[in-house]
């Protein structure tokens, strides 16, 4: 049986593998219990399963568990602390940008990574990464709004993006 290393919001998680092809996504849900990765296509396409995986946004789906041999994976069960949520979730909260909210934690990913790298991207850097994304629900505009509420708070200083 194959064994993969890696450290998962913080931990050292060490995995068995099962024989055949076994994506990343599979790992962080089927083996270590973080349902907070959404699966939806599994080809790449919706981007409900991204997690960062140092410090990149990727979709888990695409990834093989092999490739994240070493590897630092955050997923969005690391986001809030000692009950309190993160900036960018709060934005989410308060912009009215859930209704399902299947797409959502691999949103708030993809923003957490953004803004980690730059907090000062501008509107079409995060249209960008919201391209990435499919949302059956919102319609985006709440989102966009949320995208850009997080970057006040974050940019306030209150709380820092990466914990
Ligand atoms: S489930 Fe991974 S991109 Fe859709
Ligand atoms: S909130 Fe339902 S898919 Fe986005």
């Amino acid at each position: 049986m194959r064994v993969l290393n890696l450290t998962v919001n913080g931990v050292n998680r060490t995995v068995h593998l099962e024989e055949g092809r076994v994506m990343l996504s599979s790992v962080l849900r089927d083996s270590l219990g973080l349902t907070g990765v959404k699966v939806g296509c599994g080809t790449g396409q919706c981007g409900s399963c991204t997690v960062v995986m140092n410090g990149k946004a990727v979709t888990s789906c695409t990834v093989l568990a092999e490739k994240a041999e070493g590897a630092t994976v955050l997923t969005i069960e690391s986001l809030s602390e000692g009950g309190e949520l993160h900036p960018i979730q709060q934005a989410f909260v308060e912009a009215d940008a859930i209704q399902c909210g299947f797409c959502t934690p691999g949103l708030i990913m993809r923003l957490y990574a953004l803004f980690a790298e730059n907090p000062d991207a501008d509107e079409a850097a995060i249209a960008g990464e919201l391209d990435k994304h499919l949302c059956r629900c919102t319609g985006y505009e709440n989102i966009v709004k949320a995208a850009k509420l997080a970057q006040e708070k974050i940019r306030s200083g209150a709380v820092p993006v990466a914990r």
